[in-house]
């Protein structure tokens, strides 16, 4: 199939191309590289905002688009908390430009970026794709709004969608020249990583005044490769319409506490840490059940060890101590 990729300069973008080629699809990366970086594209780039209708029409037409992988959009929830307008427009007014000119090109399947954040709250754990959808912040709630806009045009319009839950991805492809690089960085994982390698003075633990354990916030890490090989396996489980969603996560939970201990064990380096004030828009426990991707798109992580996706995320960070730059 020929792809089309939003977001294909991003973290997650760039490795789910490095998977999409290895399964012997075609990809064609559309981003207009405010938060992605060129280096980080393996395909053909057509630099362009997804709010420009008319430059996209012309990328699926001149690249006779079988499908579409959205992964566009603003990502940081704290953010998203003091910005809500950032994450409405960007998030879910601009998918709909992409969704109106996929059915007018007759492009009909596509697979969504959305996210942990839809749930809120759980009122129980491990999360499943039927629970609540109660999100407690704007990000989530501006993914939640996209999937009840594909519910929607699965019904009207015959397409078929697949929107994948994201937990929290992490780590970096093992074959190396690409990985996580954000500017600013919000992401636990790599702040402590660039904390080892001497780039920060230490690490801020948001709140240990949870209800856990710890009394930090706890969260389900998952590879960046393991959830990039799910979009491969969702894109061929679309079905015409229709509109499934499905969990990715690894179905373990760990501390604030103790990724910032893995992270000190992998690199061998101190990492200083201080409590700071809770972040707002901060659930203090998800953790997934993924028993559907499993067992429907017959999805199997490879790395699902907390201490090799920071080995690997470390990999990145240390041969790349200023990202892409
Ligand atoms: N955290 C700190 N200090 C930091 C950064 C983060 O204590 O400097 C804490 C956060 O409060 C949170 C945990 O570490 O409890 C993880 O935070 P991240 O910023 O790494 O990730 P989030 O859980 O906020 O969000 C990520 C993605 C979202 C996605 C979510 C789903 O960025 O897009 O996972 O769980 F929705």
């Amino acid at each position: 199939m020929n792809v089309l990729l939003t977001g294909g300069a991003g973290y997650i973008g760039s490795h789910v191309a490095r998977v999409l080629a290895a399964a012997g699809h075609g990809c064609v990366v559309y981003d207009n590289l405010a938060n992605g970086h060129a280096q980080a594209v393996s395909a053909p780039l057509v630099e362009a905002d997804v709010a420009d209708g008319q430059t996209l029409r012309r990328a699926i037409r001149d690249h006779h688009i079988d499908a579409v992988i959205h992964l566009a959009a603003f990502i940081e929830a704290g953010e998203s908390v003091q910005d809500p307008g950032k994450y409405f427009h960007n998030n879910t007014i601009i998918g709909l430009t992409l969704l109106d000119a996929m059915r007018d090109e007759g492009v009909s399947r596509m697979v969504f970026s959305s996210t942990a954040a839809v749930y809120g709250l759980p009122k129980h754990l491990p999360i499943e794709e039927t629970d609540r959808l109660e999100p407690v912040n704007p990000y989530g709630a501006s993914k939640l709004c996209v999937e009840y806009v594909l519910r929607g045009y699965a019904e009207a319009h015959g397409m078929g969608f697949v929107s994948l839950r994201y937990f929290n991805v992490a780590g970096a492809d093992p074959a190396g020249g690409i990985g996580e690089d954000h500017e600013p960085e919000t992401h636990l994982i790599p702040l402590a990583l660039q904390a080892a390698l001497g780039r920060r003075d230490g690490v801020e633990i948001f709140g240990d005044d949870y209800d856990t354990p710890d009394g930090t916030c706890i969260r389900d890490y998952v590879h960046v490769m393991d959830l990039a090989e799910a979009h491969v396996l969702a894109m061929d489980a679309i079905r015409p319409g229709a509109f499934e969603a499905y969990n990715l996560g690894n179905g373990e939970g760990f501390s604030v506490r103790q990724v910032i201990e893995t992270c000190r064990q992998v690199t061998r380096r101190p990492i200083a840490a201080r409590i700071a004030p809770r972040r707002s828009g901060d659930p203090p426990h998800l953790v997934a059940s993924s028993a559907r991707a499993m067992a429907e798109l017959k999805w199997r992580p490879r790395y699902a060890e907390l201490a090799t996706i920071v080995a690997h995320a470390w990999a990145w960070h240390s041969s790349h101590p200023d990202g892409y730059a």
